[in-house]
């Protein structure tokens, strides 16, 4: 009887996942259902997405070593040092009516970005939420006021290390070190009502140094979330002989962070995903049980030069241009929709099998790099 209780409630918080998306229900039930006989396109309706993606700028002040800038696809893509047109944005910007959420995301850091502050207020025109991610470099005094005043509803900001020299190490520059970007966050914390969410890849070269991380953060009063990020493995990695975390080492960092919080009594402060939580996660469980990737059906980003990605990880695949033909033409464009086929059809890009652990149906399909290794 337990067990069936355990079970809906399990349920129920998946089906939470969907509430008030009418249009993500149904397009995830009919690929589920029908599999590669699915449509290739995906619905219109804005309010039945998460969010929309935005990538300003691929202009980064650090150089992190887990970083896809460092991939050499990517390099040959020739799209990174690149700012998004402010003018041509500022056409499109209208189209965001009807999104619940806009993200500042992608391969850059966007607090570089000369226009980053008339960019949140446009979105903020159209949409009643905004994110940004920044490694919290450049969050000065001056720009936690500007980034408030813009709209930021959501800080989400990057640390992957919380012992002394170890932001260096591993993202490239001493601007990264903790006593420098420590006050920043305190200051934004004190002064402003956002929530704030640290993010941190977890890899077996950084574990052990994130393990003074609550500790180091219990002052820091707007953070509520602490989310651990498992390493997408990357071909620099590899190379550079750099492994992912195993499971006993990630289950023991999420341990002591949860008792460290209990002992601290940090009511306001989850850890996302929670130690003890074996969630049922639309986009990752479809993965693993149907070895079908929803992402490029329910999650739009567009990167600076107003191409539509198959998704955030894939940033050096251009599909259909959404500055150029409007969000719903690009959305279900010619390229976006043949992408989609293909996966529906487990015709997956080695990326996909590399970075995600998809299957391909192709027997001649070459090893994954975690295969390889
Ligand atoms: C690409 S960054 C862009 C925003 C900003 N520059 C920053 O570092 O926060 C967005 C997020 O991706 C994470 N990230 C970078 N490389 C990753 C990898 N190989 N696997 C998983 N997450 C990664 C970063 O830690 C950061 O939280
Ligand atoms: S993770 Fe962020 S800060 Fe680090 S190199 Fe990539 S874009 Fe730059
Ligand atoms: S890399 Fe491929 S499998 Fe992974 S999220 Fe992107 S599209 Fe999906």
């Amino acid at each position: 009887m337990e067990k069936i209780k355990e079970k809906n409630e399990k349920m129920k918080k998946f089906m939470a996942k969907f509430e008030g998306m009418p249009e993500r229900v149904a397009k995830y039930i009919e690929v589920l259902l029908l599999g590669k006989d699915a449509s290739p396109t995906s619905w219109i309706d804005k309010s039945s997405f998460r969010e929309i993606a935005i990538n300003p700028t691929t202009k980064c002040n650090l150089a992190c070593l887990w970083c896809h800038r460092r991939e050499t696809e990517v390099q040959n893509q020739n799209i990174l040092g690149k700012d998004m047109d402010f003018e041509r944005f500022k056409k499109f910007a209208p189209e965001l009516k009807g999104f619940k959420k806009a993200h500042l995301g992608g391969l850059g850091e966007f607090l570089t970005y000369p226009k980053i502050i008339e960019v949140i207020e446009l979105c903020r025109k159209y949409v009643p939420e905004l994110v940004l991610t920044t490694n919290s470099t450049l969050l000065t005094k001056d720009m936690t006021h500007k980034l408030a005043k813009a709209g930021v509803t959501y800080l989400e900001t990057s640390i992957d290390s919380f012992e002394k020299g170890g932001q260096e190490k591993y993202r490239g520059f001493g601007i990264a070190e903790l006593d420098k970007i420590l006050p920043n966050l305190q200051y934004f914390s004190d002064n402003t009502s956002i929530p704030i969410q640290v993010n941190s890849v977890v890899s077996a070269l950084n574990v052990d140094s994130l393990y003074p991380a609550i500790d180091v953060l219990k002052d820091i009063k707007n953070l509520v979330v602490m989310h651990t990020i498992k390493l997408f493995m990357t071909q620099f990695m590899v190379k550079q002989g750099i492994k992912r975390a195993t499971s006993e080492q990630y289950k023991n960092l999420l341990l002591h962070w949860k008792e460290r919080i209990k002992v601290l009594g940090l009511k306001n402060l989850k850890i996302y995903p929670d130690v003890d939580e074996v969630e049922l996660d639309p986009v990752i469980t479809m993965k693993q049980k149907h070895n079908i990737c929803f992402s490029p059906f329910e999650a739009p980003f567009i990167r600076y030069d107003g191409y539509f990605v198959p998704c955030g990880i894939m940033s050096h695949v251009g599909l259909d241009n959404a500055f150029d033909l409007g969000f719903e033409k690009a959305w279900n464009g010619p390229k976006f929709t043949q992408f989609r086929k293909n996966i529906l059809a487990a015709k997956y890009p080695q990326w996909c099998k590399d970075e995600c652990d998809l299957r391909s149906s192709c027997e001649l399909a070459k090893p994954t790099i975690h295969e390889k290794n």
